[in-house]
């Protein structure tokens, strides 16, 4: 030990990619264990900007042990992409250890997710078309291709047939498309399975090992709880479950491997897709949030939807995932107005008021955002890297949530370099930063 999940707060985009870098620093494995390469994460390293899709966000550490775990569904074309971009920028990817266990992403799973989605037509997900949703279908229906099978040439083959046969009939339109043919299917994935091959792993065994030899290891959740699959906005939800718990069986540790659990959330909310998002705001200052944040997709450009913070959501992320630590992330966005509103609870069409989150997806629909506001601050925050720096509205502000949340802030992010974060005085108490962290700054109460 010790074990500690780093997962989404909100829906997803939260700035995963950039906390778990700066904590991987100290961290002797970093491990992603579900979703696959709709996740995108950006990290900015002395102004070199660096996009990642399905490496864990520790590679850029020289020989770090990164773990692609067993619960990520894997597109082998986007992996070797990315794996012969780092190498081209010179990064050591020696590393890196993927789980003989995880799901592929074939062909037809790409072409599934955008078929589906059109047939939905205006009751789309809006998905990110990467084959997801269909690929851990195939592994809940047990027709799943996995890492392993790419070793084996007669395996692979039997289990594409296999897994093409029911689909036969929604396939139908693309009989002529050429990456469905068998032997060019079957070439392409033996081919992947030859670069692979010295990566691939029994990454459960090696992470008992790091944890019982007390190394620190750090579980990258990707997206968010408020996209998880059993307790999200179904059906506006990835096929995954991207909470703490899900650490564990996508990676294959135990929950008393598990010590911290930290939260990342925006300053704000953002969402990608359609489905509800009570504290949506359609006016001009979404459109602020939008452009000053950047909020634009890493993984297929689009523009986010912006909104208020929505603490109703927070507060259930929290107890979803149990959280010892919130990260808040992009509070410098927020500089410059006069009144900050915060989603405090939600009102329901015939009036009530729900101060948790609804389980029933109609109520949850018809909700609108009960709004508080707090007082804003001017100051630009890219300078600050103690809470004593900050205006006291923005202190103010991280109290709110804290409060709100039952949760303590760790870290806060006032820009997008790594060096740009105050360490609080609950981060001190972290097992993450306890030897040696935190790099810059002396950590203080809020
Ligand atoms: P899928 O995961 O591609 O099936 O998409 C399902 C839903 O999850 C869509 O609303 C996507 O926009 C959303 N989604 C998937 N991955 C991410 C992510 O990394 N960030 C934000 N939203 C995501």
């Amino acid at each position: 030990m010790p074990g500690i999940v780093i997962v989404g707060a909100q829906w997803g985009d939260e700035g995963k990619g950039k906390i778990t870098d700066l904590l991987a620093e100290d961290a002797d494995a970093v491990v992603r264990f579900q979703g696959g390469n709709n996740a995108g994460h950006t990290i900015v390293r002395d102004g070199v900007e660096w996009k990642l899709h399905l490496i864990p966000s520790g590679i850029l550490y020289p020989g770090k042990c990164c773990v692609i775990g067993n619960g990520v569904v894997i597109d082998p074309k986007v992996l070797i992409d990315e794996l012969d971009s780092l190498r081209a920028r010179r990064v050591d990817i020696g590393g890196l250890r993927i789980s003989a266990n995880a799901h592929l992403i074939m062909p037809y799973h790409l072409l599934l997710d955008s078929a589906g989605e059109a047939k939905l037509g205006s009751l789309q997900i809006g998905t990110t078309r990467r084959g997801i949703g269909p690929c851990y279908a195939d592994k809940a229906a047990r027709l799943g291709i996995r890492v392993q099978d790419l070793l084996d040439e007669k395996i692979l083959k039997k289990k594409i047939v296999a897994a093409m046969e029911p689909k036969r009939l929604s396939l139908r339109p693309y009989e002529k498309d050429p990456s469905l043919d068998l032997r060019t299917m079957t070439e392409e994935y033996l081919t992947y399975g030859h670069r692979l091959e010295q990566h691939i792993a029994d990454t459960a065994k090696l992470m008992w090992e790091f944890l019982g030899e007390g190394k620190k290891v750090i579980f990258e959740g990707a997206q968010g709880a408020m996209l998880d699959i059993d307790h999200g906005t179904y059906p506006f939800v990835t096929s995954s479950n991207p909470l703490a718990g899900a650490a564990c069986v996508g990676s294959g540790v135990g929950p008393k491997n598990i010590d911290e659990i930290w939260g990342i959330s925006k300053a704000y909310t953002t969402r990608v897709g359609a489905g509800p998002f009570p504290s949506e705001l359609h006016d001009e200052m979404g459109e602020k949030i939008r452009s000053r944040g950047g909020e634009f997709g890493t993984t297929t450009g689009r523009p986010r939807r912006t909104g208020w913070l929505d603490l109703v959501a927070l507060r259930y992320a929290a107890n979803l995932n149990t959280l010892t630590s919130l990260v808040i992330t992009k509070l410098d966005v927020l500089s410059g107005l006069d009144r900050i509103s915060v989603c405090t609870s939600y009102r329901g069409a015939e009036g009530a008021e729900f101060e948790d989150f609804p389980y029933h997806q109609t109520v949850l629909h018809h909700t609108t955002a009960e709004l508080t506001e707090l007082r804003g601050w001017k100051e630009d925050l890219g300078e600050c890297r103690t809470v004593s720096d900050l205006p006291d509205a923005a202190r103010e502000y991280l109290q709110f949530i804290s409060e709100h949340t039952g949760t303590p802030v760790a870290l806060v992010g006032v820009g997008p370099g790594r060096e740009q974060v105050i360490w609080t005085e609950a981060a001190q108490q972290s097992l993450l930063t306890r030897d040696g962290r935190p790099a810059s700054g002396q950590p203080s109460a809020l």
